[in-house]
């Protein structure tokens, strides 16, 4: 069976890709990605010789790609992680976020429409149009609130959520109108190896580590359902393999944790593990900034759809993730080193 990959050299992506050809061996994986700041080659330098991985450099937008690739790999599954997926981009570059994550997405699903109506019916039975979606798209919560379900209304507060609600819009109209069998899955935050350094995690984990100042947004107290990206990719198989189409999946790890703690979880395993001189700690580095603007007080969410019709459920607990993810990071120095070049750089320079 052929998967076809969009954004497959991002975080998650790659992350996805990796596990997929780990389970799946005979099966073979197409990755399309655009190489924005955030997808690295070298996020999949440990598969891109195996014979049933194919790498395409190009944009979901680019509708004559799109059409000749699906054409000539005829995927049974297509997953679509391509997207500008940092909200705090989003604040000072909005546009690119209305230009891949609504109208790329738009692009690809037309071209992925037309492929499918020219499917043989067995063909048409087996295909599934994957949309990785956030939690995001639901809004903030209060801390007395139950956690987001898949029938929670949307209400996105910056134009990273904005543009991502447009997509699952757009792709849920596709299941309805031209009965395209899309799933669409709405997942916490994500950490683990990979992620981009601009992130909270990788970027408290490698300030940390460079003695630099730790950034934390207003008073720290905001809240995030953190999962392990193994577990998101564990939830994604799930859906594509037994998930029904037309439906909405929810993925969380109900691993609450304020933004805080989880700077000061990273200092305390950092102080243990690599211990400063004249016993100093790694939290002196903590530092309280200016808020992000609109910044979302909490995220939390109900897997109980997940859990209950397809079985699935995060296993990877926040001590064990954050320590497996900080050892990633301190094991893979080259990719730090490539990771928080030129483009590292000068967002740190525009940030807020
Ligand atoms: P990422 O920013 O690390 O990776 C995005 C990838 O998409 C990059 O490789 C980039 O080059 C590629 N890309 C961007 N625009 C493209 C285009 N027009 N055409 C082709 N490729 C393009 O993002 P991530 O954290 O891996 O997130 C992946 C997906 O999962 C996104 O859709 C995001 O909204 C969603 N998501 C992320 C999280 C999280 O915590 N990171 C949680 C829930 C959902
Ligand atoms: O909830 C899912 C979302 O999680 C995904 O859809 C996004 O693609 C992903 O980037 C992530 O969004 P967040 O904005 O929650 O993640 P980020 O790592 O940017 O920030 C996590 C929290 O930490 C948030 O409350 C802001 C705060 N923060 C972030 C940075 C970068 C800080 O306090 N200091 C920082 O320097």
């Amino acid at each position: 069976m052929n998967i076809f990959v969009t954004g497959g050299c991002g975080f998650i992506g790659s992350n996805f890709i990796r596990y997929w050809n780990s389970m799946f061996k005979e099966d073979k994986i197409i990755n399309l990605d655009k190489l924005t700041y955030a997808g690295k080659l070298s996020n999949l330098s440990d598969i891109e010789s195996n014979k049933n991985y194919e790498f395409i450099k190009g944009d979901i937008s680019n509708s004559k790609l799109i059409e000749n690739l699906l054409k000539k790999y005829n995927p049974t599954f297509i997953v679509n992680f391509a997207a500008e997926s940092h909200v705090d981009r989003s604040i000072i570059y909005p546009e690119k976020f209305i230009t891949t994550n609504i109208l790329g997405t738009f692009k690809l699903l037309t071209n992925v429409n037309n492929y499918f109506s020219n499917l043989s019916k067995k063909k048409q039975d087996d295909f599934r149009f994957l949309h990785i979606s956030t939690d995001e798209v639901y809004g903030s919560l209060k801390k007395e609130d139950a956690p987001f379900k898949e029938t929670n209304k949307y209400f996105p507060n910056s134009p990273y959520s904005a543009s991502k609600a447009g997509s699952d819009h757009i792709v849920r109209s596709f299941n309805k109108t031209y009965t395209l069998p899309t799933l669409i899955s709405n997942c916490s935050n994500n950490y683990g190896p990979y992620q981009s350094i601009e992130k909270f995690i990788p970027l408290t984990i490698y300030n940390a580590l460079n003695n630099k100042k730790i950034p934390i947004y207003g008073d720290g107290m905001q809240i995030r359902d953190w999962i392990y990206v193994k577990d998101h990719c564990e939830a994604l198989k799930t859906i594509l393999l037994k998930g029904k189409p037309g439906e909405v999946y929810n993925i969380g790890s109900s691993n609450e944790e304020k933004n805080i703690n989880i700077a000061e979880k990273i200092c305390n395993f950092l102080d243990f593990s690599i211990p400063l001189k004249r016993n100093k700690s790694y939290s002196e580095f903590i530092k309280f900034v200016k808020d992000r603007p609109g910044h979302d007080f909490r995220y939390a969410i109900d897997s109980n759809k997940i859990k209950k019709s397809l079985g699935w459920e995060a296993k990877t607990s926040i001590s064990d993730g954050l320590e497996l993810t900080i050892k990633w990071y301190l094991n893979n120095k080259e990719w730090v080193k490539e990771s928080s070049g030129k483009s590292f750089i000068e967002w740190i320079e525009v940030q807020y």
